[in-house]
């Protein structure tokens, strides 16, 4: 075997694309698992939108190769949407690069910004790419706290106390995955001002922001932001358009070339029927979102039930895809524990740890199946514990008569 770089000894295959193979060998039977691991939504994009991507891809002029830079009906559809959204304004000709989904931005970012020695600021819990594209670039991943109650910020006067010299690179994801915690405008304003004291890039990964969330944010509202700090977004949660792979990322045009010199030597372009289809979506308004969000509520509503019923207590409800819930004290290795209720009930939910050691007592639930499969997750785990509770209390009585 020719021994791989180093460099891919600093990264471990990703969580999902190993534990999916063990969950799709489970499915392979029934009673078949109900998976609530991913956020991968399983709702469709809209017609208009599949009726754009099919008729332009009848064209025979729609299979070459297209610009780096995206089309420019795609990224003035961008910046309306950011505008409308977020009320900033960005210059469709300088201010917005489309891409092949936010993670692969993260990649290209990392790759543009970070040298060997450099170090990067990251929240823990958080998406665990952050971290994994620093290493592959060289860079040493540095963690700070997410703050995850309601009315927390991140402890900023905290993080000044330490050495941040070597800090070229930020990330903020707010609303932020796992734990829905969004941040003020105030919040983001510090968040700029620290990045401009200490002279990083700040870079706030926001693909959650439309997604039961009653104020959405920009980042790149904040004053002074156009020096300091990058936008990710992406399509695949508020479009239901994730496997497509559509994003983008919005800033000033100097950091975006930094990007481009990155991406334009990686891939070739996008689809254009996709590109066409990607602007008709940002086009959606109200009705999609509210009718989207009100599947979402009450998906949340059966996960709230779900997570009550492993003993994990009441949960706020919160921006994103996810329920997010502390195990109960009792559990010893939640990773243990949720792996024997993935075995015993064909239920799927990842454990907490994969988004950093902050998140280590902590079950993530997905809302990205129809509410009545989070039902019947529930009932599952329901009975299990149930079944444990009575073995548990069968095993002491046991104990007691062999006393
Ligand atoms: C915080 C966060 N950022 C980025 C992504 C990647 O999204 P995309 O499909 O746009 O690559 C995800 C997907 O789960 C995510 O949770």
């Amino acid at each position: 075997m020719i021994v791989p770089a180093k460099r891919v000894a600093t990264v471990s295959e990703y969580y999902f694309s190993r534990k999916l193979a063990e969950v799709r060998r489970l499915d392979q039977d029934e009673p078949r698992v109900i998976n609530l691991g991913i956020g991968s939504p399983d709702l469709a994009p809209h017609p208009s939108v599949v009726e754009v991507l099919s008729d332009s891809a009848r064209s025979g002029s729609a299979h070459g190769y297209q610009s780096y830079r995206g089309i420019p009906e795609l990224r003035r559809a961008i910046a309306k949407f950011s505008r409308d959204t977020y009320g900033v304004e960005l210059d469709p000709e300088t201010m917005v690069l489309p891409l092949m989904g936010s993670k692969e931005g993260i990649m290209h970012v990392s790759m543009a910004f970070l040298d060997d020695g450099d170090e990067v600021l990251l929240p823990d819990p958080g998406y665990p790419t952050y971290a994994s594209a620093a290493k592959l670039a060289g860079a040493t991943p540095r963690t700070y706290a997410i703050g995850e109650g309601p009315g927390d910020a991140i402890d900023l006067e905290a993080l000044e106390r330490r050495d941040l010299s070597r800090v070229k690179l930020m990330w903020v994801n707010f609303p932020h995955m796992p734990t829905g915690r969004v941040a003020s405008a105030g919040e983001l304003q510090r968040v700029v001002e620290l990045a401009r004291r200490h002279r990083f890039l700040v870079v706030n990964d926001n693909p959650y922001s439309l997604i039961l969330n009653d104020s959405p944010r920009s980042i790149l509202a904040a004053r002074g932001a156009d020096e300091v700090a990058l936008e990710l977004n992406s399509l695949s949660k508020s479009h239901n358009m994730a496997g497509w792979r559509i994003g983008w990322v919005a800033g000033s045009g100097e950091h975006l070339d930094a990007v481009l010199r990155v991406k334009s030597n990686m891939d070739s372009g996008m689809f254009l029927p996709m590109q066409l289809a990607a602007a008709k979506a940002l086009e959606s308004r109200g009705e999609w979102f509210a009718s989207l969000n009100a599947t979402y509520a009450e998906r949340r509503r059966h996960a709230a039930e779900l997570v009550r019923a492993l003993g994990c207590g009441e949960v706020e409800p919160r921006p994103g895809l996810f329920v997010w819930a502390k195990a109960p004290d009792a559990v010893g290795d939640v990773e243990a524990w949720l792996d024997e209720i993935l075995h015993a009930t064909k239920v799927f939910l990842v454990p907490g740890f994969v988004f950093g050691e902050a998140g280590r007592r902590h079950v993530r639930v997905s809302l990205c199946r129809p509410a009545e499969a989070i039902a019947e997750a529930r009932d599952r785990v329901a009975a299990f514990m149930a079944a444990r509770l009575e073995g548990g209390a069968r095993t002491a009585v046991a104990a007691r008569r062999d006393a």
